[in-house]
């Protein structure tokens, strides 16, 4: 076998052999939240999953559809509010299911509002599930990914960190917009170690998170809203979870060797319109 041909993954995003954990890889109401396909996604390509979630049954019917295709997948209770049980959560895991490969940091939370209808409180909760924890989780995994001189970080931002999305979400946007400069200084520093570390920013997708709180600030009509949220994105479509889970995959896998610190845009090119 030449070098080129040894060099290339058997399959173009093979992760057999990796072990991913999914910090939020259940969802809020059922169906397939880009976790919960993350997940799956990850275990279809060799991986096995950790499944971790603030609601263990929503992380357990993740962890079930895995196994009952035959893959691995093992679900935890954590809540990534919680310091203390980023890191209890980090540390039980290393002991059972180490080394680990692949961090994708999933949770996010929002409200909707701007400055005047949101409270430090407010302010300070969901800056605690979307950026505090992205932190947190990385202090819990870089030494052991800097020991093995590899290692890979995903996290999930929102185009609401780039753009404004037509209606206040003030506190949602800026925690996203830290999420993409946090993970891209984590990317700089550790590069040298063979860690990559990109941030997935996805679009208008269709999750059960959409319909059951955000499909309303269009329309009172669910099937309005949802086509209205869809003729906003340029391929008059919203994208689906799995849309997303394809790009995280790629990103977790060797086939992204050289790629660090950048974005990846799941939008249907909802970033590049000008109206
Ligand atoms: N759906 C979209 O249109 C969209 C667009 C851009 C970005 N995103 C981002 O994608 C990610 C997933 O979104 P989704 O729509 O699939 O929603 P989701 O709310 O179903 O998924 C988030 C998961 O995180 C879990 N979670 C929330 N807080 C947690 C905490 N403190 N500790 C542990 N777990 C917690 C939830 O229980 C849920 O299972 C989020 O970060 C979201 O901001 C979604």
């Amino acid at each position: 076998m030449s070098d080129l041909v040894r060099s290339t993954p058997r399959g173009p995003w093979d992760l057999a052999g990796k072990t991913v954990a999914v910090a939020g890889g259940g969802s809020v109401a059922p169906g397939w939240s880009i976790g919960r396909a993350a997940c799956v996604t990850y275990a279809r390509l060799g991986a096995t999953v950790l499944v971790l979630d603030r609601d263990l049954s929503s992380a357990q019917e993740t962890a079930r559809f895995i196994t009952e295709e035959g893959g691995e997948a093992y679900a935890y209770e954590a809540d990534m509010a919680r310091e203390q049980d980023i890191v209890d959560t980090f540390r039980s895991l290393a002991m059972r299911h180490a080394p680990l490969d692949v961090l994708h940091h999933n949770v996010g939370i929002g409200k909707t509002g701007g400055p005047m209808e949101t409270s430090a409180e407010d302010l300070d909760r969901i800056h605690s599930v979307n950026v505090k924890s992205l932190m947190l989780s990385c202090q819990a995994v870089l030494p052991s990914m800097v020991e093995r001189r590899t290692g890979v970080i995903i996290s999930i931002a929102s185009v609401a960190g780039l753009r404004y999305l037509g209606y206040p979400h003030l506190a949602y946007c800026t925690t996203k917009a830290a999420v993409i400069q946090m993970t891209r200084m984590i990317a700089q520093q550790y590069a040298p170690y063979g860690i990559r570390a990109n941030t997935v920013i996805p679009g208008l997708i269709d999750t059960p998170r959409v319909t059951a709180n955000v499909a309303h600030m269009f329309a009172d009509n669910l099937d309005e809203a949802k086509a209205e949220r869809a003729r906003q994105v340029p391929m008059q479509r919203m994208g689906t979870a799995w849309e997303v889970a394809n790009a995280c995959a790629f990103l977790a896998s060797d086939s992204a060797s050289y790629i660090t610190g950048t974005e990846l845009l799941v939008d249907g090119g909802l970033v590049g319109k000008f109206v």
